[in-house]
């Protein structure tokens, strides 16, 4: 990760054409569709997440109409929302929280945030006002998962909305694809307003930042028309290289302050220059970007055009500086018109392993009503598996166990035998019925499985009854027998026999029950006729 080289992008005179493959604005808490002043088009997140309550902030806290609802959840310890059959490829993702004292106790929440597995970020969220998140990264599946997890007692997490907005494929290249990149700030630099869609068509939102009183700075607008486009690969939008800040002072050097923390981070870093007027033949802008001692060359930014410079993988902290400093031959002061500035996330997790993702998505078909509000990776990020299983620490991990007693999951069991690490499957006490399936006899690394209090039926598979070192406990279920019609243990034998006695007198009650119907059935049609 640790490489020191400044590198300077040279211009690349190209437009790319491959178009977003996702856009989708999700205001969380409603069923509405709608559009908004932006033109973006909204929809409620019905289609996305079944958990959780929609409630709605006060109105004295309204920002915009998305802000306006929210999804609580007060349950689980992770809550996800999911965002299938997207093409992969490299997305933003946004997620907003506008707290608004929706439930009226003037304590906004902190929680965390995750997607695809990946810790994203502990949400801080405030009395007024919304805060966002922004992670752009490169998909490993072909969807997009983003939880929410209570981490403080008495914390519910919530969120207002859920943004995604694919980008092209040559955005935000110079980081290795297996690395998020959680923005920290995103500065339009002289503009007088946040600028967003539809002035970046990637929705990226650019916040002003403009000089203060007094300052040796000053703004100073473009009358470059960009008819050609911009020319970078981050695509850079004209509206936000219309403005610039310079010094007053032509030798005066420029120092950026980043909005990094006070320990050391990851960094990935762009700059934008794009030059704001035709220069006279006895001017020159000319100037180089220190970062800290290390510099690019010196530059002129290009007019009509834009100029980039990246970092990565700077380690940088607060106390680091950056700098625009002129050349001694330059006759005007450095500007910039644009900066966006990222912290480098821990490498992609791939997820959970996809067998056994899909063992688990067999077993929540078949348990649907009990297993719905299970989203998001399984097993990851670590300490955030779902309630029901147990994961090993694998990079790739694999599920161990399956808690499913006690839960009424009734019906016959999916096909799970992908599920090929399970060591331990526990299914007692609920209301499962049809036989044993046998692939839980080849599952390789079974060594206990507890059927108890079910209603199997049949025989139990040889591969289960004759296999060594397997726990198995199959009392409660008074149907089950082997093959030869005597049952399958001494233990269910023996519960077998009370059980079937019950079962017994079940039956007595049973056909009972329908000569009492007819008898009244008879005492009442006698009434009436
Ligand atoms: C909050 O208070 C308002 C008015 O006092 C009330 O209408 C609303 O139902 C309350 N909301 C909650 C979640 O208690
Ligand atoms: C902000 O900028 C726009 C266009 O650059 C301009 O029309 C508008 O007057 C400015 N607003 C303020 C408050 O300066
Ligand atoms: C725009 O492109 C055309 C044709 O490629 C070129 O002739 C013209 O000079 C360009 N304009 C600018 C401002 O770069
Ligand atoms: C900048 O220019 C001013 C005069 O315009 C001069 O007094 C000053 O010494 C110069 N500063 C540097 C650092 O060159
Ligand atoms: C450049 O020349 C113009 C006249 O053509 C003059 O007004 C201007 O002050 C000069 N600028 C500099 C930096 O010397
Ligand atoms: C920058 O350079 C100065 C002098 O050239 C040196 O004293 C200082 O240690 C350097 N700082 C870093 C961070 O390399
Ligand atoms: C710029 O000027 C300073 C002194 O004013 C000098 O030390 C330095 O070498 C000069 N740089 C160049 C590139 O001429
Ligand atoms: C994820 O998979 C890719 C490609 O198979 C691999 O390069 C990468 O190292 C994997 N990441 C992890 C964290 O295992
Ligand atoms: C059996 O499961 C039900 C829920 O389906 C639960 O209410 C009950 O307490 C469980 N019984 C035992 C003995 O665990
Ligand atoms: C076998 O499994 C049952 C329940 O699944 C458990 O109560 C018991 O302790 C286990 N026995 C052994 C020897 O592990
Ligand atoms: C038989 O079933 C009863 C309750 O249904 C249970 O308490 C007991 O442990 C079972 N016996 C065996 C040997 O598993
Ligand atoms: C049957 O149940 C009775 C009590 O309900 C118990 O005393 C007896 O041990 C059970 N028989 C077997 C074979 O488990």
């Amino acid at each position: 990760m640790a490489n020191s080289q400044l590198s300077f992008l040279v211009l690349a005179l190209c437009i790319l054409s491959v178009s977003a493959d996702v856009y989708l604005s999700i205001d969380c808490g409603t069923s509405d569709s709608y559009k908004d002043t932006n033109s973006l088009d909204w929809t409620g997140d019905d289609n996305y997440i079944e958990n959780g309550e929609s409630h709605i902030v006060q109105s004295t806290s309204s920002i915009s109409r998305a802000m306006d609802t929210l999804r609580v959840f007060t349950t689980g310890n992770k809550n996800c929302y999911h965002i299938d059959s997207i093409r992969k490829g490299r997305v933003l993702v946004r997620a907003s929280f506008n707290y608004g004292n929706y439930d009226n106790r003037s304590s906004p929440p902190s929680f965390d945030l995750h997607f695809d597995g990946n810790y994203w970020a502990t949400v801080k969220t405030l009395s007024t006002g919304n805060v966002y998140y922004e992670v752009i990264y490169s998909m490993t599946k072909d969807w997009i998962s983003v939880c929410l997890a209570q981490t403080e007692h008495g914390q519910f997490p919530f969120i207002s909305a859920l943004e995604i907005r694919g980008l092209e494929v040559n955005m935000y290249q110079y980081i290795d694809f297996n690395y998020p990149l959680f923005l920290i700030n995103r500065f339009a630099y002289g503009a007088n307003s946040t600028l967003r869609y539809s002035d970046d068509p990637y929705d990226r939102i650019w916040s002003p930042r403009l000089v203060p009183r007094g300052s040796r700075l000053t703004q100073v607008k473009s009358d470059a028309t960009f008819s050609n486009g911009t020319f970078v690969s981050e695509l850079p939008p004209p509206a936000v290289l219309k403005n610039a800040v310079t010094a007053i002072r032509p030798n005066s050097t420029i120092h950026l302050l980043m909005g990094l923390p006070s320990f050391r981070i990851p960094v990935y870093a762009n700059w934008y220059f794009s030059e704001v007027t035709q220069l006279q033949p006895n001017e020159s802008r000319t100037f180089k970007l220190f970062v800290n001692n290390d510099s690019s060359p010196a530059f002129s930014p290009p007019y009509e055009n834009c100029r980039q410079w990246h970092i990565s993988n700077y380690f940088l902290s607060s106390t680091d500086t950056v700098t625009l400093v002129p050349t001694n031959d330059s006759t005007l002061a450095p500007l910039i018109n644009a900066m966006e500035i990222f912290s480098v996330g821990d490498a992609l997790t791939n997820g959970t392993n996809t067998n056994d993702v899909k063992g688990l998505n067999s077993l929540k078909r078949a348990f649907r009503e009990v297993l719905k509000d299970w989203n998001g990776d399984p097993c990851l990020p670590v300490n955030y598996e779902w309630d029901w299983i147990q994961c090993n620490t694998d990079t790739t991990p694999r599920v161990t166990a399956l808690f499913l007693g006690s839960l009424g999951l009734s019906g016959i069991l999916p096909n799970f035998r992908s599920m090929d690490a399970l060591q331990t499957i526990d299914l007692h006490n609920n209301s499962l019925s049809g036989s044993i399936p046998d692939f839980l006899g080849t599952l390789p690394s079974l060594n206990r499985l507890n059927l108890a209090n079910n209603n199997f039926i049949g025989s139990v598979p040889a591969s289960l009854s004759q296999r060594n070192g397997l726990n198995l406990t199959l009392s409660g279920n008074p149907n089950l027998c082997t093959s030869g019609n005597s049952c399958a243990s001494s233990d269910s034998k023996q519960n077998t026999t009370n059980n079937s006695s019950g079962r017994e007198k079940i039956n007595n009650h049973l056909s009972i029950i329908p000569a009492f119907i007819f008898i009244i059935w008879f005492v009442v049609g006698v009434q009436y006729s």
